[in-house]
């Protein structure tokens, strides 16, 4: 089978019900796109399927066939995204674990609505979660990167 992934094809052993996620990580070692709970609840393993954030570990790679794939490793070159640059500059990460998928869909999101609401912002992340309670910060962080892909 042949994944379309971050711009490159990736030929995988695998059979169709393979989670896209288990794909990622363990046969391409795309291990920023993280595992959460694995039943599409927490958000961790969000990456893009033509453009649309999905939840990877509830998707499997036979669905996923000859769309363009993006994880976070893909998302830029050198982390110069306005989503990843605002992340940085306000500092929003802790532990980490959850930011992949919420760059993520902070990243859809701005793609679809380049100003977003607060509304906008809590709606397009409300599945996922983060256990440090970064969530004041990625909301300031989605404004900041609003402001960075205008200017
Ligand atoms: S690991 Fe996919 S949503 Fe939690
Ligand atoms: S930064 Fe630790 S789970 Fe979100």
């Amino acid at each position: 089978m042949k994944l379309h992934v971050n711009g490159s094809e990736h030929e995988i052993d695998a059979p169709p019900d393979m989670p896209l996620l288990w794909a990622l990580r363990d046969l391409m070692g795309l291990t920023g796109t993280k595992f959460g709970c694995g039943i599409a609840q927490c958000g961790a393993c969000t990456v893009h399927i033509d453009g649309a954030p999905l939840r990877a570990c509830v998707t499997p790679v036979a669905a996923v066939e000859g769309k363009s794939i993006t994880t976070i490793e893909g998302l830029s070159a050198n982390g110069e995204h306005p989503v990843q640059r605002a992340w940085a500059e306000l500092d929003v990460v802790q532990c980490g674990y959850c930011q992949s998928g919420q760059i993520m869909s902070a990243a859809a999101l701005l793609a679809a609505i380049p100003t977003p609401s607060d509304t906008d912002i809590d709606q397009a992340l409300a599945g996922n979660l983060c256990r440090c309670g970064t969530y004041q910060r990625i909301r300031a962080a989605v404004h900041r990167a609003a402001e960075i892909g205008k200017a």
